[in-house]
């Protein structure tokens, strides 16, 4: 019989040695682990929309039947990616759907990587892209962003040449500090022979009115002049539907045929493909909620400058904050604050020594954690 060590030799030698990605927590394991009931937890930690999803979407899921629920999905959620074409004012053929903007970030690697190949990225930032760049095997050229989480645009470029990079990763607005791309970057990184993928999980929150999501000039239509830009967003933060895991994107027909042909053929479940048509539906009403939150973004950030042991990273432009703590460990903070029932997350890596990340969460919400932080910090 085989031992498990041996077994584990058969794996693939990057994966037994990769660092593992630390996801957060759902409510349920959380009350577990605190001993707090579920409504008094201030869940402050991943991003998450605290006016939840649209009406419409929990009407179209208790719609669901005996035509949806046994049968599969569709594999090319058509009617989906039409609603999102029309809103987005590009092709259908341009817009990739997928079981989140987690899974359309693999599908590219999947799509580009081969092992060995290149990709250059710019820490501090999601974790995400180093994971999938350890499960395949790229080889990762991190240029860090300098102490403001600026970019370093020379030394990307340099670094694209030199390396022959396959692939430059932006995430715009960047998790964790919320800044966009200083006005240029993208352009000159585009005329690079590279592709960019552009990461804008939480460009909703950048301009009012869901502008940047939708509007006449949001990024997905620099797709058509430009073949070597993915842009990549998510239904989990401006439409609250992170459980449902919808994500979607915006390439060259070319590139999503190409993504569409190798993705999971059955990624979007009814359910979630549903409530993200739902969700397009209802936009005025998503709008207010998002509205609600860049109001709650700035007077959260006025409390926080106020409280002299920690410095809030101004100009924050999505749905959460970074912050430093100057008097204590952040982690001591933040464990300080769980044992009140308030979460944030804490990374205790390269470039955010002593930070923390606080998601905007209800009026209520920011009242109890800027109460804690009185006491704690
Ligand atoms: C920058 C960034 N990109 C992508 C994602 C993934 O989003 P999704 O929930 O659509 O997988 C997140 C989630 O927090 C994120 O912060």
């Amino acid at each position: 019989m085989m031992t498990t060590a041996a077994v584990e030799n058969l794996m693939r030698a990057e994966i037994v040695r990769m660092t593992p990605y630390i996801p957060i927590k759902p409510f349920p394991v959380l009350s577990a682990e605190l001993g707090i009931p579920i409504h008094r937890i201030v869940k402050l930690d991943a991003n998450e929309n605290p006016y939840g999803p649209s009406p419409l979407v929990y009407q179209a899921l208790a719609n669901l039947g005996n035509t949806e629920v046994p049968i599969y999905p569709d594999p090319g959620s058509t009617e989906l990616r039409q609603k999102l074409a029309e809103k987005l004012g590009v092709e259908m053929e341009m817009v990739v759907t997928g079981a989140g903007a987690d899974e359309l970030i693999e599908v590219l690697f999947k799509l580009f990587f081969s092992p060995g190949d290149v990709m250059i990225n710019c820490p501090p930032t999601f974790g995400m892209y180093t994971f999938l760049g350890q499960i395949y095997g790229v080889k990762e050229i991190v240029i860090e962003r300098d102490a403001n989480f600026q970019i370093d645009l020379d030394a990307v470029e340099a670094a694209v040449i030199q390396h022959r990079a396959k692939m430059v990763i932006l995430c715009a607005p960047n998790n964790p500090d919320g800044l966009y791309l200083t006005p240029g970057t993208l352009e000159r990184l585009l005329k690079l022979n590279t592709i960019v993928l552009l990461d804008e999980a939480y460009v909703a929150f950048t301009k009012p009115n869901l502008e940047a999501e939708f509007g006449t000039d949001n990024s997905t239509r620099l797709v058509a002049q430009h073949p070597n830009l993915v842009v990549l967003r998510t239904f989990s933060k401006w439409a609250g539907l992170a459980g449902l895991r919808v994500g979607y994107g915006a390439a060259t027909p070319e590139v999503a045929g190409y993504m569409m042909a190798i993705k999971q053929p059955y990624n979007i479940n009814v359910a979630a493909e549903a409530a993200a048509r739902a969700s397009l539906d209802d936009l005025p009403r998503l709008n207010t909620n998002v509205q609600k939150m860049l109001a709650e973004r700035e007077r959260m950030y006025a409390e926080l400058a106020q409280c002299s042991s920690l410095r809030a990273l101004p100009g924050s432009q999505a749905n959460f904050i970074l912050v430093e703590v100057l008097n204590q460990p952040a982690a001591h903070l933040k464990a300080e604050l769980a044992k009140r029932g308030i979460l944030v997350r804490y990374f205790a890596k390269k470039g955010l020594d002593n930070h923390f990340r606080i998601s905007v969460g209800t009026p209520e919400q920011t009242n109890q954690l800027v109460a804690a932080l009185k006491e704690l910090a």
